[in-house]
């Protein structure tokens, strides 16, 4: 059976932040208190957030790693050897979460010989958790006989005000599985929205933090990223705001299913 989630429920996304800059925002970060931090193979930012767990002068167990391996090292051949690298990068012996980054597109990898290699992963102490990302409710079904039922902690996936996902959501819910909102400030776009704007000025904070608060008040986890200590502040706000009923019923209705990350390689989404 699966540990029970102590995932942190505000951590922070990496993509795109590498370099000194990215390093600074994560230090900043988690000056600020965050202390979940997103990775994954195909980032590049690996090689940060281990500096940072390093020079956080926190204990390991007070920070809450998740690294993803990439499509491109699902082969059965590669897929263990690639966790060892990440592990190796990360300067970590295990990371707290790992995911299946996509699932292989048509199948291209069989899907048990990943999702075995997932388990083999947790199995081996290299990963305290595992879970998957851009998972539609068919692969979260199929994977549940392989890996074993609860085992799979979260699905990150795209889901922000704009992309509420119901269909995915409504499952999660019946099946006790967590999402993990990942892009949950739709890239910024949020920040002009009136309706979150409006509100935001109500609880005196951010549109930004109110689509966060919103997001977490729907049972999600979610992994805003910033390399601005003022906006890292804001969104680290988000955590101490409760939105009344007519406040999320007004920004549930600003779901318009518009997905902003649909690669080629994406399966068939459920909403
Ligand atoms: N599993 C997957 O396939 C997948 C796909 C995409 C993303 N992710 C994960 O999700 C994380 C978050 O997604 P994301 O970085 O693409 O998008 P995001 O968090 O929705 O938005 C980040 C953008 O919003 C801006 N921003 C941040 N805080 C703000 C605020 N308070 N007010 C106004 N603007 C603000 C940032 O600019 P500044 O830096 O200038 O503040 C940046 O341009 C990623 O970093 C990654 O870890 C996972």
């Amino acid at each position: 059976m699966a540990q029970t989630t102590t995932i942190p429920r505000l951590g922070l996304g990496t993509y795109g932040r590498t370099g000194p800059e990215g390093l600074d925002a994560l230090l900043k970060a988690i000056e600020i208190g965050y202390r979940h931090l997103d990775t994954a193979q195909s980032y590049g930012t690996e090689e940060n957030v281990g500096e940072a767990v390093k020079r956080s002068g926190l204990s390991r167990s007070e920070l809450f790693v998740t690294t993803k391996v990439a499509d491109t090292n699902l082969e059965a051949t590669q897929f263990l050897p690639s966790v060892e690298k990440s592990l190796e990068t990360l300067q970590l012996d295990h990371v707290d979460l790992l995911l299946i980054h996509w699932p292989s597109a048509r199948d291209q990898v069989p899907f048990e010989v990943y999702m075995t290699g997932l388990a083999e992963a947790k199995a081996r102490g290299w990963a305290k958790r595992i879970g998957v990302s851009n998972y539609p409710i068919a692969d979260l079904e199929r994977a549940d006989p392989i890996v074993g039922k609860g085992e799979i902690e979260t699905n990150q996936v795209e889901i922000h005000p704009y992309l509420q996902a119901p269909r995915l959501r409504d499952h999660a819910r019946s099946k006790g599985l967590t999402l993990t909102a990942y892009m949950p400030l739709a890239k910024g776009k949020v920040s002009a929205d009136p309706v979150l704007g409006e509100i935001a000025a109500t609880h005196g904070v951010t549109a930004a933090a109110i689509s966060l608060a919103f997001l977490m008040g729907e049972g999600h986890i979610v992994i805003p990223a910033s390399g601005n200590t003022e906006r890292l502040h804001d969104n680290f706000a988000a955590r101490n705001v409760t939105l009344s009923a007519d406040e999320t019923d007004a920004i549930r209705a600003l779901d318009r299913g518009e997905r902003m990350i649909n690669p080629e390689k994406s399966p068939k989404w459920d909403d």
